[in-house]
């Protein structure tokens, strides 16, 4: 793909660019389709809860994913897999509430549509009418395809994720998926088919990044790469992961943007010290 200058990327009025861009009202996958054409790439990230959400809101991020990754980095699970959908619609609902401008996207979780197409659309309309989500999201490609299709019918935009999908960590583990001459040609035909039922962005996890800027050139919707290399269309990340908030080792593709685990850590010990000292709370934080 070109890669254009944030100024190139503006239309004329200089309202429409995903980031950057002056609307105040919600984006839409609409939007996300006309970023594709002027080639124009954007950001996502994770959101859990609803102050989070403002931050990112206000920073001028385009499109949040209440993913289920909130089962490791918000409910301390020690996988996606146990996350239900009560637990994604009521994050959800906190996410679209501390924000105005962006897309946000529901996660389904894993048993919330792998039974059929109806299952997922009971599952998708609890994301959009009781949390208020602008789409979903849902794993797996050719696998999914009869899903997206009849949320899309529906009414509901769907955000596809191939690759490495985390709620199969029990049949696939967590590997670079794609890798081979026959896993890649899989890749691309799982791409193509949720393309094919309508999904308007697809999410590509850890996959060669040759392959991804492939997947990229043949499709007409966007990739959103994790793990995926420099030339998809979009990037997310795992907000704890990026802004240093979760422990232990981090997977190569983050980048650290900030340390919060530290901050976070030195401002509760200052606390704690000024509260066994004494010297917290002072006069000035006193009522009289
Ligand atoms: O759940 C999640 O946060 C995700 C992203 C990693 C794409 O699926």
């Amino acid at each position: 793909m070109t890669q254009l200058s944030a100024a190139q990327t503006k239309s004329s009025d200089g309202s429409k660019a995903l980031y950057g861009g002056k609307g105040t009202r919600r984006i839409t996958v609409r939007d996300i389709a006309a970023a594709k054409e002027r080639g124009e790439k954007w950001p996502m990230l994770t959101a859990y809860d609803s102050m989070t959400a403002s931050v990112f809101d206000e920073a001028g991020i385009p499109v949040m994913l209440v993913g289920d990754s909130a089962g490791n980095c918000h409910l301390g699970y020690e996988t996606t897999v146990p996350v239900t959908l009560d637990e994604m619609t009521m994050l959800s609902a906190a996410v679209v509430r501390g924000t105005q401008r962006a897309l946000i996207v529901g996660d389904l979780p894993f048993g919330s549509y792998q039974e059929g197409p109806v299952q997922a659309l009971r599952s998708a309309t609890r994301l959009v009418k009781e949390a208020g989500v602008g789409a979903v999201k849902l794993e797996g490609g050719e696998r999914s395809h009869r899903q997206i299709e009849l949320l899309v019918e529906s009414g509901i935009p769907v955000m596809a994720h191939i690759g490495l999908t985390p709620q199969s960590v029990n049949a696939m583990g967590y590997r670079v998926q794609g890798r081979g001459e026959e896993a890649a040609a899989q890749l691309l035909r799982d791409a193509k088919a949720v393309q094919d039922a309508g999904a308007f962005a697809v999410v590509l996890e850890l996959v060669p990044a040759e392959l991804a800027a492939e997947v990229t050139r043949v499709l007409h919707i966007p990739t959103v790469g994790i793990g995926a290399g420099a030339e998809t269309d979009a990037q997310v990340l795992v907000w704890t992961d990026m802004m240093g908030l979760t422990g232990g080792r981090m997977p190569k593709f983050v980048k650290q943007y900030a340390q919060l685990r530290q901050v976070m850590g030195d401002a509760a010990k200052a606390f704690a010290e000024d509260v066994v000292g004494g010297t917290f709370p002072q006069d000035e934080h006193s009522v009289h």
